[in-house]
Parts: C-alpha cells; sequence; structure tokens
C-alpha cells in the first residue's frame, strides 16, 4: 500500500471519536490534512447571514474560491513582501494564504469590519490582530512603527461601498503603499478600472471564472520605482 494511504489511515484512526461525516482529507506537500468540512460549511453560513444583514458591505453571498485565493496569491512576490495588509478579510479564506506564504518576519494588518467576521478570523489566528475599519489603515500601521507597505490585498466590495468609504479607503491605499507597491483586489466588474486607472500608475487585471460570481482581479501598481 502506498505511503499516502498508510498516512491517511493513521490520521483517520487518530480521529477516533470524531464524527467522520463533515471531514475531508487532502494532501499538501507530501503531508496528509484533515480539513472539517463542517466548520467550513458553519463559516459559509455565517457569512451569507451577514451578507443578508449588511448586503453593500460583505458584497457577495458565499467567501472566495480556491481558484480565486491562488489568482490573488499568484499576484505576491513573497520574498519582497515585508509589509502586507488585508482589507475585508470575512472568513479568512486569504488570510489562511497569507499566513502561510508570508515570509516569519513579515508583518501582515488584517481588516475586517464586522463583528461576527472578525471572531472567526481571531478564533483560527489568536497571534494576529484584527482589526475593524480599512478607513483606519494609515493610523494603525502607524501606530505599530510601519509608514510603508509592499502589497495591500482587497476584497473590499467598492463597486456597492458608499462612494465617500471607497474615496477614503482607496486615498488611505496610497498614502500606505510604498512607490512600486501593489494594491491586489478583486472586482465582479470592470466598474473600477478607471477609478484605479486615475489613481495607480498601471492597472492589469485577469479574470476567475470558477467563483460565485466569477471575479476580476485587479493589479494595481503605485506610481515612482520600488526602493530595492
Ligand atoms: C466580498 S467580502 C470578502 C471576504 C473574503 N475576503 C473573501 O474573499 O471571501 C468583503 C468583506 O469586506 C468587509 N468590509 C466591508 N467594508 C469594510 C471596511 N470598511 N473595513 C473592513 N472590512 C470591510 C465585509 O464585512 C466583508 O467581509
Amino acid at each position: 500500500m502506498n505511503v499516502y494511504y498508510v498516512k491517511l489511515i493513521k490520521k483517520i484512526k487518530k480521529l477516533n471519536n470524531r464524527r467522520l461525516a463533515g471531514l475531508r482529507l487532502y494532501k499538501k506537500a507530501g503531508r496528509v490534512f484533515v480539513r472539517n468540512q463542517s466548520k467550513k460549511l458553519a463559516e459559509s453560513a455565517v457569512f451569507l447571514k451577514r451578507f443578508v444583514r449588511q448586503p453593500r458591505q460583505v458584497g457577495s453571498v458565499v467567501p472566495s474560491s480556491p481558484f480565486l485565493t491562488k489568482a490573488m496569491m499568484s499576484k505576491i512576490e513573497w520574498a519582497d513582501a515585508c509589509c502586507v495588509a488585508e482589507l475585508g478579510a470575512g472568513t479568512g479564506v486569504f488570510t489562511r494564504a497569507i499566513t502561510s506564504k508570508l515570509k516569519p518576519d513579515g508583518k501582515l494588518f488584517v481588516f475586517e469590519i464586522d463583528p461576527a467576521l472578525k471572531s472567526i478570523i481571531e478564533t483560527e489566528h489568536p497571534n494576529l490582530a484584527v482589526y475593524g475599519d480599512a478607513t483606519e489603515l494609515q493610523r494603525i500601521i502607524g501606530r505599530h512603527g510601519v509608514s510603508q507597505l509592499d502589497y495591500v490585498v482587497s476584497s473590499l466590495p467598492f463597486a456597492v461601498l458608499p462612494p465617500r468609504a471607497t474615496a477614503l479607503i482607496l486615498d488611505a491605499v496610497d498614502k500606505c503603499l510604498k512607490p512600486g507597491g501593489k494594491l491586489i483586489a478583486y472586482q465582479y466588474s470592470k466598474h473600477m478600472r478607471n477609478y484605479f486607472e486615475k489613481r495607480f500608475e498601471s492597472v492589469t487585471t485577469s479574470f476567475v471564472l470558477c467563483n460565485v460570481p466569477p471575479a476580476f482581479v485587479y493589479e494595481c501598481t503605485k506610481k515612482g520605482c520600488a526602493e530595492n
């Protein structure tokens, strides 16, 4: 029997009295992991409830898919990513990916305005400080002695947020990104493209079909050369 299955069986035995229903086994980097699907479902249910309460703030009915997560993460040069902010973390699908890829000495500032969603992330990442409103970005990073960010990863639904909030957040992103730094953001339409083009030196988009709904990934680079 191959080593992978032996490991799988050991893992299943370890589960002992845990219910197997709802548990999914998967392999990553040669190791076997167990993902609790019912936890994932519960998180998605909270996300949907928050959407029903605050549709314009949450902006989507389900968390982003692994395909969108991969597309967003592929825009980041991890070796250069020392200070990163994540805006609109939801249930933390990107937070999970960022924390697994960020250098051990990298700094991550996570923002999620919804208290129920924020507490999901805080439970999963007890050592990570999660902040509220993304309009506070500049003040929060400054409080930690950081003046410039290498990347801002955003899931904020700019197209449906109040225009004043969108402008405030993008002003803060502009002030906090280093020259040549990048805003990586997804949107469900090309509505924001002109707006981004006015603010950034270059804007490129790619399309991710396998997401509900399909999404455009924007890679927006701030004016000026990156310092080496
Ligand atoms: C489309 S959801 C994305 C959630 C998650 N990142 C994902 O991709 O599955 C957008 C999130 O932004 C949050 N949000 C909206 N306005 C915000 C603000 N001003 N500051 C921080 N988070 C905000 C919402 O509560 C929601 O969780």
